[in-house]
């Protein structure tokens, strides 16, 4: 793991008068398919951790998104919502017709609040089951299937007969006493996964019927949530292909799968694009579909730029709206998860690409991943092809958001920690009131709040102190401690 040893302080910034912001390219409209943003500013994707159980819109999302929308963003892209009807928590769901009513609440509720002037995308998401970090005892017991492999390798191990264990009870106890250093003789490099972090499927696991049939399964997942989006009057849908997920586990450079959805560069973006292709022609042409994808994986073994270039360039051929690029949050290298709990894709040095934080290297977080974008626009305008690229990552001033455009490292830039700070920022930055932005503190309060499948909140404006006028209860989270939404 790199030495993550410089601190970055969040610098003063020279804030633009309202003449220079309304002048800027950062205020300049820009087409998205067939509509248009009022300007390039974007508020990407961000799980609040505040749907109901069964995944339905709450009053809460609604609060939470009616904020943002106050300051006038060009597009708010609403959290990753499930298009696959299972359990799974307190996370967006648009599986299932049941959805649309609760949905189309919160469509209206961003367009009353900014007077229209937002447009307002969900990502679509599919996921992979994960689950917990076991008690040892229990993944000896009840998760470890035993096999003969087991017993030759305890066998070579302790020099012991393999009939020494006639009975799978046995073989598990002897098993479960050995030390770490023995487990890792006798188990599967999986089964230690599976005890160290917790078993997690993948897109390669094709013996088991469910992974096999992906292929089959997602077109049609992804169109029917699609179309059920435009039923609730989101102005489009983006296809969420990038981070630990199942569309970008697809992508990856570690798909090895053999039946034509793996392996080589068509193999990997095959199922994508049947995806993006069963989704366009399930909404009308004049909904925006476009897709969130990695710029970078960064992983061992993992997807680079120049794959992810050629990658763009086909998913703007198949009609693709836009391209959004984000970076890393895998699950490969995310750390190790405390039993009871679940490997969070965002903890290991793929997740600190993702969302870098003040505590970096050299390079720091400001705009760290730019460069990401920069290439892919420059693939897609080599190829003659216009669609706009989103660029993220520790994007927080004026000027760095300008200097993106002006340089061609995007056509959009999205923030998301800096909007969660202060989802005025836009509309101050644009009346000439750049100074009183309350800027992010790029430290990841927020982020860990997430990990922990906690209300997100933002450490500059949650703490409620004695004195504060009564909130709400809507507005107060479920340990009682934190306001929900931004002040003003
Ligand atoms: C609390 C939180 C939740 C996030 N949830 C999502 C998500 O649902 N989908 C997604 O593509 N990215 C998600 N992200 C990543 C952001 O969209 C963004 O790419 C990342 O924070 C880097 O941008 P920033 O430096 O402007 O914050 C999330 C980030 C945060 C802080
Ligand atoms: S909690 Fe910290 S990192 Fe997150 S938005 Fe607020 S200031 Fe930024």
């Amino acid at each position: 793991m790199r030495a993550l040893t410089v601190v970055h302080p969040v610098a003063d910034e020279r804030w633009p008068s309202e003449d220079e912001a309304a002048r800027s390219r950062w205020f300049s409209p820009v087409r998205i398919g067939l509509r248009e943003a009022r300007s390039r500013t974007w508020i990407p994707a961000m799980v609040p951790w505040r749907a109901s159980d069964e995944g339905f819109v709450t009053d809460r999302v609604i609060d939470w998104y009616a904020r943002f929308a106050r300051g006038r963003p060009g597009v708010i892209v609403v959290e990753a919502t499930g298009v696959r009807d299972v359990a799974s928590g307190p996370l967006l769901r648009v599986s299932d017709d049941r959805y649309i009513d609760g949905l189309a609440k919160l469509t209206d509720a961003v367009r009353e609040a900014s007077s229209g002037q937002t447009l307002l995308f969900v990502q679509l998401i599919d996921f992979l089951s994960i689950r917990r970090r076991p008690e040892p005892s229990k993944f000896f017991q009840r998760f470890l299937r035993v096999t003969d492999g087991h017993r030759e390798r305890l066998s070579a191990l302790t020099g012991l007969d393999p009939r020494s264990w006639p009975e799978d009870d046995a073989l598990r106890a002897s098993i479960a006493a050995l030390d770490e250093a023995s487990l890792e003789r006798v188990l599967t490099a999986r089964e230690l996964e599976d005890l160290r972090y917790g078993a997690r499927e993948r897109v390669t696991d094709t013996h088991l019927p469910h992974i096999r049939a992906l292929p089959e399964q997602l077109p049609a997942l992804f169109a029917d949530a699609a179309r059920r989006a435009e039923r609730a009057a989101f102005d489009g849908v983006e296809l969420h292909y990038a981070h630990a997920y199942t569309m970008a586990s697809l992508l990856s450079a570690t798909n090895t799968r053999e039946d034509g959805y793996g392996g080589s560069f068509e193999g990997r973006l095959r199922a994508p694009l049947e995806v993006l292709a069963a989704t366009r022609a399930a909404v009308s042409r004049e909904r925006v579909v476009g897709l969130r994808m990695l710029g970078d994986e960064a992983i061992d073994g993992g997807t680079r730029i120049q794959d992810a270039a050629r990658f763009a360039v086909e998913f703007a051929r198949a009609g693709s709206d836009f391209i959004s690029v984000s970076v890393g949050g895998k699950f490969d290298d995310a750390a190790q998860p405390k039993v009871g709990h679940a490997a969070y894709p965002y903890t290991g040095p793929s997740g600190h690409e993702c969302m870098p934080t003040v505590r970096s290297d050299a390079r720091g977080p400001f705009g760290r991943n730019l460069h990401y974008s920069r290439a892919i626009r420059a693939a897609l305008r080599d190829a003659g092809l216009s669609v706009p690229v989103v660029g993220a990552g520790g994007v927080n001033s004026f000027t760095l958001a300008e200097r993106a455009l002006e340089e061609g490292d995007c056509d959009i830039v999205a923030s998301a920690r800096q909007s969660l700070a202060d989802p005025d920022w836009f509309a101050k930055v644009r009346a000439g009131e750049g100074a009183s932005v309350r800027r992010c503190k790029f430290t990841n309060y927020c982020e860990a709040l997430d990990q922990q499948h906690k209300e997100v909140t933002c450490q500059r404006w949650d703490r409620l102190r004695a004195g504060d006028p009564p909130l709400p209860a809507q507005q107060v989270s479920r340990d009682g401690r934190r306001r929900l939404i931004a002040p003003g």
